[in-house]
């Protein structure tokens, strides 16, 4: 007797100028899979549920516990994390895609190098050149521990900037994950030396300017950080270096 098997669709697509297509899988059903046991049956063995075999799905992974952001895709039409999309809570067919705001490399993968150059424009970190032992860092109080550690989970996984509507391939909006980062670096006691270089990068062209507050990104976070305040909290410090610069600052 055959036993209960999972329905899988996945758009594949061979590389960035090839057509998409689906094409549907059924997998063997076990007890606390998850879409990566699942991916993983299929490499096995990639036969569509009518018999054609296929080239193995592509997909990417590496912590398996929702601490990298590497096996993010698009699942039953919501961004999330794959190693963590329990199959028991997900209906069936379950549809497996691409994130769309960033340049497809195969299948289920995508290129999230625009998350990194992010980083990079506006300097998230901070600056230290290792020639001499600075001693102990500065020490944080409790409470504003609890408030950094939440914005240091960010994963750079991409789900707030494939829900933003500001965030097109075409462009070069910066996102909120990157807003974010900068409200971390720019509150550290070290790193609040160079907040005014980071606050210039973050309002240059595709900077916190084109946010258009629709909030999405705060819902589509896996790890609840609080977006919305960290875009407000940044475009307060953007309007208080626009008056200082207008001082001669
Ligand atoms: S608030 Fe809206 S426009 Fe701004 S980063 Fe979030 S989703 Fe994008
Ligand atoms: S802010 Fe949240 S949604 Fe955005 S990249 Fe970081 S963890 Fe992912
Ligand atoms: S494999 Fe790292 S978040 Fe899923």
């Amino acid at each position: 007797m055959i036993g209960r098997m999972v329905r899988m669709r996945v758009r594949r697509q061979d590389g960035p100028d090839q057509s998409s297509r689906w094409e549907d899988f059924e997998v063997p059903y076990r007890q606390g899979m998850n879409v990566i046991t699942c991916l993983q049956d299929i490499q096995k063995k990639p036969v569509t549920r009518d018999g054609k075999t296929v080239p193995p799905v592509a997909w990417e992974c590496s912590c398996l516990e929702e601490v990298c952001g590497s096996c993010t895709m698009v699942i039953n039409g919501k961004p999330r994390q794959s190693c963590s999309a329990l199959v028991d809570q997900l209906t069936e067919p379950i549809r497996l895609e691409p994130m769309s705001k960033f340049p497809l490399i195969r299948d289920l993968i995508v290129d999230r190098s625009r998350m990194f150059e992010a980083l990079k424009r506006v300097r998230a970190w901070v600056p230290i050149d290792g020639t001499h032992d600075l001693g102990p860092g500065p020490r944080f109080s409790p409470e504003k521990q609890q408030v950094y550690y939440q914005l240091q989970r960010c994963m750079t996984c991409g789900c707030c900037l494939e829900v933003c509507p500001q965030v097109t391939t075409g462009n070069n909006f910066i996102g909120a994950a990157a807003i974010s980062q900068v409200r971390i670096f720019n509150a550290h006691p070290t790193g609040a030396m160079h907040a005014s270089e980071r606050i210039d990068a973050l309002t240059e062209e595709g900077g916190i300017q084109d946010c258009g507050n629709a909030q999405n990104c705060v819902e589509a976070c896996p790890k609840e950080i609080d977006l919305v305040e960290s875009i407000a909290d940044m475009n307060r410090q953007a309007t208080r270096r626009i008056i200082q610069k207008m001082f001669g600052g």
